[in-house]
């Protein structure tokens, strides 16, 4: 049966059907019977089921912090039906507002409860009745106010426009029959400069006995898509840099505990010798964590502001050259750095170190929500024009990743050997940067060589 045959309707029911019987076990297990020894601690429906013995490994490869989990209550743990961490890394901080789709039993918006604090506030949305009484159950459990719970499909969600800081999701989305719509959701409740932060199954090449089983869709393997496809769906529905950051690749061992699960898995005998699909699907099937941004409309780019950096800025310049990975010694080149500032916030810079008549370009960032809106040709000007006036001649920069927009911007590149040795002597020069980077040079004596050359 393919996707068509078993029907949109008839999928989601049988979700709906398979995590609410999921969450009345007496055992907290979804995939496969209550067990004997050892006894699981957490549960994966999307991923091998997981022994005390195994408990440290996964928690430390999902991103689970022990202490944390030891903090929620143990129904939310054991309930835990997903496949990763989409809370692990993400600079969630307090006062922001977090929507965790699918939130089961509650285990990531507890989680995120903590990080947000008082001040903000977690919405668990689930389609299955079930999972909204548990979740409800464990937050009350847990003493925890700022959680609410909406039962809503994911395809059509009960939340405003613009209002969350955060979408977090784990293995959801490859249950849903219209991924699309899932996406066009995500980017309409998400604020401008809101992210994402979504676990997820994805695979490559399923076999169709897998592929058309009713049974291995509820149990999040049919209905995965490749990681291409997720990045592209998320990206058309107007995300932008979303990419996929961390990966939990299953080996054939793990996939046949998976697949052979009664309740997990699929139909005994009904695609063949699970040893044999494990084989063939080893390294097809992994857990994928995605990042993405809503990115502000155009029209935002008037509001922001290009200024000399202040002093109160430098924590911003540092947070932001850390997030590029670029060096961050900003202290004793403030007076040449700038900022890009929008609602009180850095949201770009730029700088130089100067030499005489020669200066070395650098550290130039715009934040992902703000790409895509000229950011980086602005604080680039910008430093044209400061650079002028402290008689700057020539600029250099050194570049792994900007070559063909400095070469846009008049830049040209030469020979390290060709690089002044005063320049050569800066700290950016001689430590910050890989020997693969690119040197580039432009002679600003040359004016609007930058514009004449864009348009
Ligand atoms: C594999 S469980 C993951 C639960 C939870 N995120 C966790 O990590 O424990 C999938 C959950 O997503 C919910 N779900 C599946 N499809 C959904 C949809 N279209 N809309 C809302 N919830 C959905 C199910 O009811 C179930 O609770």
């Amino acid at each position: 049966m393919s996707e068509q045959e078993i029907g949109k309707d008839n999928i989601k029911e049988a979700v709906k059907q398979r995590y609410a019987r999921a969450i009345e076990r007496p055992s907290p297990s979804c995939c496969g019977p209550a067990p004997v020894q050892p006894v699981p601690v957490r549960n994966s429906c999307c991923g091998p089921a997981v022994t005390e013995t195994m408990k440290g490994s996964l928690v430390k490869s999902a991103g689970y912090q022990e202490e944390e989990l030891g903090r929620l209550p143990a129904d939310a743990v054991q309930n835990s039906f997903g496949c990763g961490n989409p809370l692990a890394y993400a600079g969630i901080t307090p006062g922001q507002v977090i929507l965790d789709i699918g939130s089961g039993a509650g285990i990531d918006c507890l989680i995120a409860a903590e990080k947000v604090g008082p001040t903000g506030r977690v919405i668990g949305l689930d389609m299955t009745p079930e999972m909204i009484e548990r979740g409800r159950q464990n937050t009350r459990e847990a003493g925890v106010t700022n959680v609410e719970f909406r039962l809503g499909d994911a395809e059509k969600m009960p939340v405003a426009d613009a209002s969350v800081d955060w979408v977090i999701s784990n293995c959801v989305i490859n249950l849903s029959p219209d991924k699309p719509a899932v996406f066009r959701e995500i980017a309409r409740v998400l604020k401008p400069g809101g992210r994402i932060s979504i676990s997820d199954i994805v695979a490559e090449e399923l076999p169709a006995a897998i592929r058309d089983s009713r049974d291995a869709w509820t149990g999040c393997l049919a209905g995965a898509i490749s990681e291409a496809a997720y990045v592209q769906g998320l990206e058309a529905a107007g995300l932008r840099e979303v990419r996929a950051t961390s990966r939990l690749v299953y080996d054939a061992g793990q996939l046949q505990g998976l697949f052979g699960d009664s309740a997990c898995g699929i139909t005994p005998g009904a695609c063949g010798d699970v040893g044999d699909l494990a084989q063939a699907t080893a390294g097809k099937i992994w857990s994928a964590r995605f990042e993405g941004v809503k990115p502000y409309l155009k029209a935002v780019a008037s509001e922001v502001r290009v200024m000399p950096a202040q002093e109160a800025d430098i924590s911003a310049i540092k947070t932001l050259l850390a997030e590029a990975e670029l060096p961050g010694d900003v202290e004793g080149h403030r007076d040449d750095f700038l900022v890009a500032r929008h609602e009180k916030k850095v949201v770009g810079c730029v700088g130089m170190e100067v030499r005489g008549s020669d200066a070395l370009f650098r550290s130039l960032v715009v934040t992902l929500a703000y790409r895509g809106l000229g950011m980086a040709r602005r604080l680039y000007e910008s430093l044209v024009a400061h650079a002028r006036t402290r008689g700057v001649e020539r600029a250099y920069l050194l570049t792994t990743t900007v070559e063909p927009l400095a070469k846009a911007w008049g830049f040209r590149r030469i020979d390290r050997a060709q690089v002044p040795k005063r320049i050569q002597d800066t700290s950016e020069f001689r430590g910050g940067c890989c020997a693969s980077a690119v040197a580039m040079s432009q002679d600003l004596r040359i004016p609007d060589r930058a514009a004449s050359c864009c348009g």
